[in-house]
């Protein structure tokens, strides 16, 4: 038995926590491997929305375990949140959730670390969503974080109070006005980790091993996208943990040959929140079309989405770096009744056509290079069977396949589970 992976292939926001509902039926447990509340899952179905920032996307179905693994960075406030929704919902969390020992977890002070980093930066702010992501992966691997199996020892609090000292001077160096109240902050912090208490924490690397030997299907969930990798996205307007598919080996603990499918999910155009990067930005009323169409405004923060046309070239590095054996291609229904679809297959950079990702997407020399093909008029968004789909957006499939070298096997034309159509 080996476990798959679904992950994002562009910046994030690809629709990931919408599939992942629709295939936990053919799974028996679902873990979540890096990131933390910076992600924002959308999942709709009996006409409700829900949104899930740290708790895996298999919470809404019966006699699936969900697992938050040790990759992942958990801030105890916003899960208590995320809790007492579901609790609202009558979804038993004490048997469907369980918690890696080895997860870290995000203090008031990273995030307010987060936000004296960015007021810093001025301008080249990376857009951050100020959850303190960066600021904890930072301590992890600097060798001074809390993780939740401190939670079940002697002395954490002592490691805390520590850890909350150490930040307020780093604040203060930063040399810039944020409003805080700390007291405040930890009396917070410490009543959200009674929440957490109530939940199992488990030896996660152990618990897959034996899950693995016992035949017991597990999907793992993505957060972000491969674009916003720490090493191989667009550096340094990134995230800070590696969101490619070897981040989920060191985020649940899983050796590389135990890895099977890798699901790799994509827009049928591109988004980008945040600064950085983005080449085939659109600046006109298409891009403010797909933007309105595709309800294109942040999960976690509402921030508006930047929209454009779909990169082959950066979607090709990430299905390399990812292993990818599946595509699935979300929000295909946004680009009806536009006329002409165009496609970066290339960059102009310094001079000639390159088809791989440069060092730098920022260089002012990058321009992308389009090809176009003919739009569909038709509304898709109740088509149910891949043969009643328009013939131009049949042709932009198989156009995409025969480039990517891939089969779409999932083809998703609305927010809903019902509005996906398999291959
Ligand atoms: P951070 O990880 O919150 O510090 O944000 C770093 C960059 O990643 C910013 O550009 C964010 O907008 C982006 N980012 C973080 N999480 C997500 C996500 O779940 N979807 C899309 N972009 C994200």
């Amino acid at each position: 038995m080996k476990i798959d992976l679904i992950l994002g292939l562009q910046w994030g926001d690809e629709g990931k926590g919408k599939i992942v509902d629709v295939l936990t039926s053919n799974y028996d447990i679902i873990a979540r491997f890096q990131g933390g509340p910076n992600a924002g899952h959308t999942l709709e179905f009996d006409g409700i929305k829900h949104v899930l920032h740290t708790i895996p996307s298999g919470i809404f179905h019966d006699k699936k375990l969900n697992i938050i693994g040790n990759g992942v960075v958990i801030d105890p406030i916003i899960f208590k949140n995320e809790i007492e929704k579901l609790k609202e919902l009558n979804v038993d969390l004490k048997e469907k959730l369980i918690i890696s020992r080895k997860a870290h977890l995000i203090l008031p002070t990273h995030r307010l670390i987060d936000q004296a980093s960015e007021l810093s930066k001025g301008k080249k702010k990376i857009g951050s969503t100020l959850k303190g992501i960066g600021p904890t992966y930072m301590d992890k691997t600097g060798r001074n974080g809390l993780r939740v199996g401190d939670l079940e020892m002697d002395g954490w609090n002592e490691k805390f109070e520590n850890l909350i000292s150490k930040h307020l001077n780093l604040i203060n160096n930063f040399n810039v006005e944020i409003d805080f109240d700390i007291e405040e902050l930890k009396k917070e912090f410490l009543s959200s980790i009674d929440y957490m208490n109530e939940l199992k924490f488990i030896d996660s690397e152990n618990y897959f091993h034996n899950s693995i030997e016992k035949g017991r299907k597990i999907l793992a969930e993505g957060a972000q996208g491969s674009l916003l990798d720490i090493d191989f996205g667009t550096y340094p307007y990134v995230t800070s943990s590696n969101t490619t598919s070897a981040g989920a080996c060191t985020g649940l603990g899983v050796p590389p040959n135990k890895i099977g499918d890798v699901f790799g999910i994509f827009k049928a155009y591109t988004t980008r929140v945040g600064s950085g990067p983005f080449p085939t930005e659109l600046f006109d009323e298409i891009g403010q079309r797909m933007a309105k169409i595709g309800n294109e405004f942040g999960a976690t923060t509402g921030r508006p989405r930047r929209c454009g046309w779909l990169d082959l070239v950066s979607l090709k590095h990430s299905i390399n770096v990812n292993g990818v054996t599946e595509l699935i291609m979300m929000k295909g229904d946004v680009l009806s009744g536009i006329g002409k679809i165009k496609i970066c297959t290339g960059y102009k950079y310094q001079g000639s056509v390159v088809n791989h990702l440069p060092f730098s997407l920022s260089d002012s020399s990058l321009e992308p290079v389009y090809e176009e093909l003919d739009g569909w008029n038709k509304d898709i968004c109740k088509i149910t069977d891949y043969d009643s789909l328009p013939l131009n957006f049949k042709n932009y499939i198989n156009y995409l396949e025969e480039k990517l070298k891939l089969k779409i096997k999932i083809i998703s034309v609305g927010p809903d589970r019902k509005q996906t159509i398999f291959r």
